[in-house]
């Protein structure tokens, strides 16, 4: 009996040693590999974000945040990279080096970073992305927009700067109403950035999204040096939120569209159109890069010593294009380095990165407002498809011009109630 109990307590202590050990080992495995364990995003297996070695943010002189992505030379992505004359790549200085592996470090712990593997010894390149492409973007985010949205034909996306609360109401109420069409359906997303330092006009865009459940908010400041930001936001909120839709229409928040004519070109010519995107369209090697001042002046590090933009691209206050490309387009923007022009970035290099891409230029677009208000008071169906209208009152005056013009196809299309009033 006596040596039964030695024999149970012996093997009790061999059991307490081993769990133990087993602990202690444990711990060190966890500490070795916590930059595993921590990161939460460790387990995305998107290409690029899985290939690179690490990235981080930081700002330029300007103030403009970028993610720097630093891979090694060998790496798959970056020779894809390095294939591409897309892909402007520079070499990191030593300072920038040291910097980005201390801001690793932070980066590690905090839930936006996107890091990847371990640091390698040859990084030589900086690679700069928008910062809507990685992480989680949005301030605000209405996801159930295309929910229940059988039979989507258009999906709206309304680049629209922060304080526009009218124009955005009068889009809303006019040609982009999702409540218009009867047997087609549209939705429409209104697009903006972060209002800079500014609370009241934050919670004035809070309650108009609660209201209208129609804004999704990136996180960057709304300024047009960020509009590429935005337009990827763009891509990614379609590819994760609203694939089913057919076409995109991609608006500035002053252009009318005439939504009727729209429709009937979209069920009769566009309607067998793939990987399309129909503009005013920019033709490659055609459209000057600005270098000396202005608004759209190119620093010389960019495009270097090119004189016209290297790619086929769209003049983007109004792009109808195919939604088959739009998840490319997003994956495609998380190796297309940042250029500040949207219309340059969203509508040409992504494409041209995407590849297999068309473009066809699309009849009845003007920038002039005087010209379509003249246009849509005719008692004829005016050609015009989409135009400027920035003076108070002249969305409403082109939208109820083109109602009358376009009766037999407004009550074909539309609910009977647009005729209610
Ligand atoms: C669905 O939309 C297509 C055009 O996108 C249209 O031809 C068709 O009639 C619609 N179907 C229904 C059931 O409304
Ligand atoms: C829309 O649907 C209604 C009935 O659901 C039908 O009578 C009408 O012809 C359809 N209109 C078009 C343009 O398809
Ligand atoms: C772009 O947005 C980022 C992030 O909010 C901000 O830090 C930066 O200042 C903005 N850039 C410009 C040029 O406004
Ligand atoms: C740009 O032009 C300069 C002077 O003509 C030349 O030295 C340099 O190599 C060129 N750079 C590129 C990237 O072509
Ligand atoms: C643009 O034109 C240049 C020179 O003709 C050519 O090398 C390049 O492949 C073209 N790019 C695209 C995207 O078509």
């Amino acid at each position: 009996m006596a040596l039964n109990y030695m024999d149970c307590f012996r093997r009790l202590f061999l059991y307490c040693v081993s769990f133990v050990a087993f602990t202690i080992a444990m711990f060190i495995f966890m500490n070795l590999f916590q930059d595993v364990f921590r990161n939460p995003l460790y387990s995305l297996n998107s290409d690029a974000e899985s290939r690179s070695s690490y990235q981080h943010t930081t700002r330029d002189e300007k103030g403009i945040t970028f993610f720097f992505t630093s891979t090694s030379k060998t790496s798959a992505i970056n020779k894809n990279l390095h294939d591409t004359l897309l892909a402007q790549t520079s070499t990191v200085s030593n300072l920038l080096m040291k910097e980005a592996t201390i801001q690793r470090k932070e980066l590690l712990t905090t839930k936006s970073a996107v890091t990847m593997d371990t640091v390698g010894s040859n990084q030589e390149t900086k690679l700069v992305y928008p910062l809507t492409a990685f992480g989680s973007p949005y301030v605000l985010n209405n996801d159930q927009i295309c929910v229940g949205a059988n039979n989507l034909t258009f999906i709206v996306l309304v680049h629209t700067a922060t304080d526009h609360f009218y124009r955005r109401s009068v889009i809303r109420d006019t040609w982009a109403n999702k409540d218009i069409l009867a047997n087609y359906s549209m939705r429409v997303v209104f697009l903006l950035g972060r209002p800079q330092d500014n609370i009241k006009l934050q919670a004035a865009i809070e309650h108009e999204s609660s209201l209208h459940q129609d804004i999704v908010q990136g996180d960057f400041s709304d300024t047009y040096h960020n509009l590429t930001h935005k337009g990827v936001l763009g891509y990614r909120w379609i590819s994760e939120f609203c694939l089913q839709a057919k076409f995109l229409i991609k608006v500035d928040d002053d252009v009318f569209v005439n939504i009727f004519k729209l429709l009937f070109d979209t069920s009769t010519t566009y309607k067998t159109d793939k990987r399309k995107l129909r503009c005013y369209i920019r033709m490659n090697q055609t459209s000057p890069i600005q270098r000396k001042s202005g608004k759209w002046a190119v620093d010389e590090s960019e495009f270097k010593n090119m004189t016209y933009f290297p790619v086929t691209y769209c003049n983007g206050f109004f792009v109808f294009m195919t939604t088959d490309i739009i998840k490319e387009l997003y994956e495609a923007s998380k190796v297309t380095p940042f250029f500040w022009i949207d219309d340059v970035y969203i509508f040409g290099l992504l494409p041209a990165k995407a590849g297999s891409v068309t473009f066809e230029s699309i009849a009845g677009l003007t920038l002039s407002e005087k010209d379509s208000l003249e246009c849509f008071k005719k008692d004829t169906p005016c050609d015009y498809l989409a135009g400027t209208a920035v003076t108070k009152g002249s969305m409403e005056t082109l939208w109820y011009g083109s109602i009358k013009q376009y009766s037999s196809l407004a009550k074909a299309y539309a609910k009977p109630q647009l005729f209610n009033t």
